[in-house]
């Protein structure tokens, strides 16, 4: 049977407790926040300068390599990618991502056939990335571009295949 004595040490044992755990708590969670929120922020991909718009070809597709510099989380990656570019008699231009949106495979041009040809599944493209044939459920993804002081700039993104919209991963 408890006395007062050991009713009022357990009330100031049970207070302190819930104080130093509420204390832990407010201190736990703010820093868990700042240690895993970069893990959760999305990869953030800019704007990167690929060609000087003056060497593309009109009406014939271009396979450009780059370097990106890619922030994930605290992780900072440089890696070497691959667009298509096709530069239009107006001197626009359009990328195309040079992952198929069939099952990701690389395609490339065919300069003889003028179409972009897939080796894996036979999927067949025009010009413009319009599907002609074979299993690939939409055209080529095109890529957020710009030009700027003579220079084609590239956001480069990766959708996911099979599908026949462009969902961004
Ligand atoms: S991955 Fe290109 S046709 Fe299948």
């Amino acid at each position: 049977m408890s006395t007062p004595v050991g009713t009022r040490r357990s009330f100031v044992k049970w207070v302190t407790g819930l104080s130093s755990a509420f204390i832990g708590l407010s201190l736990a969670i703010p820093l868990i926040g700042y240690v895993i929120s970069p893990a959760l922020t999305r990869r953030k991909a800019s704007w990167m300068p690929v060609e000087k718009v003056e060497n593309l070809p009109v009406n014939e597709p271009k396979d450009l390599d780059y370097a990106v510099t890619t922030q994930d989380g605290y992780l900072e990656t440089r890696q070497t990618k691959a667009v298509w570019a096709l530069k239009h008699p107006d001197q626009t231009v359009t990328v195309f991502s040079p992952i198929c949106p069939h099952l990701g495979c690389g395609y490339h041009w065919d300069s003889q056939d003028r179409r972009f040809k897939c080796p894996c599944h036979g999927s067949v493209y025009d010009m413009n990335g319009k599907v002609l044939g074979g299993p690939a459920p939409r055209p080529l993804d095109v890529l957020p571009s710009k030009i700027e002081n003579g220079e084609l700039l590239v956001i480069y993104k990766e959708f996911k295949s099979g599908l026949s919209t462009k969902v961004e991963l």
